[in-house]
């Protein structure tokens, strides 16, 4: 190894705690995560809601390449989203907040790498893995009122693509670490969290 490709991530997983919540779209993530932050100390970071935040921020350069990534169901190239993370756990860890649910995220392999390198290595992640019929009828009927532009049958199923060629490689990825906790979520919200919560309790 050369000096000039040794990099310290920026926190040690002492000082700040990540644990990634991964799935397909509709899964069950964003309602999981607010569970969570109801009973536990977590600050949730959803990573998509960051991309939308800074779409829709005046003045941002990338606000176009984001809505075209999003529409078309596209993994946004990862320094966008990772100087968005990156901002926002450095604001928590400034307010004293060390311990995040980190929601969408990595969903490429580069962001999985780059992450784990520049920020902080991850505690585990938590996948929530749901069949693709009932995360269809979910997303859909979110789209009734999500007022979201990928919620509508043709970006659902692009995303749907993304999520089996680009983003299912990361969860066997860190698989092959044994730092996957895979929780079944074709079932009742309320089921699934306290499966959740009797998978996570000796993790945490
Ligand atoms: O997680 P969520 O469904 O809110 O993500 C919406 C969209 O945001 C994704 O389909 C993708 O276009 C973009 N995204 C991304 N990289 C991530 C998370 C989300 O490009 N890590
Ligand atoms: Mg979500």
């Amino acid at each position: 190894m050369t000096a000039a490709t040794k990099t310290t991530p920026a926190f040690s997983p002492d000082q700040v705690s990540v644990v990634f919540v991964l799935g397909g779209p509709g899964a069950g993530k964003g309602t999981q995560c607010e569970k969570l932050v109801n009973d536990y100390s977590f600050v949730h970071l959803a990573a998509g809601d960051l991309l939308r935040a800074e779409q829709n921020r005046e003045g941002s350069e990338f606000g176009e390449l984001i809505k075209n990534y999003i529409k078309e169901g596209l993994i946004v190239p990862q320094e966008i989203t990772l100087a968005l993370l990156r901002n926002a756990i450095s604001e928590n860890v400034k307010n004293n907040r060390h311990k995040f649910l980190i929601d969408g995220f990595p969903r490429k392999m580069d962001q999985a790498i780059s992450f784990e390198r520049d920020i902080v290595e991850s505690k585990f992640i938590l996948f929530f893995d749901c069949p693709e019929d009932v995360m269809l009828q979910r997303l859909l009927e979110r789209g009734k009122t999500s007022g979201r532009s990928d919620d509508n049958i043709e970006s659902i199923k692009k995303r749907f693509k993304t999520f089996k060629d680009t983003s299912m490689p990361v969860i066997e990825y860190f698989e092959t670490k044994s730092n996957v906790v895979r929780i079944r979520c074709d079932k009742p919200v309320d089921d699934v969290y306290k499966d959740v919560q009797a998978a996570i309790r000796d993790r945490l």
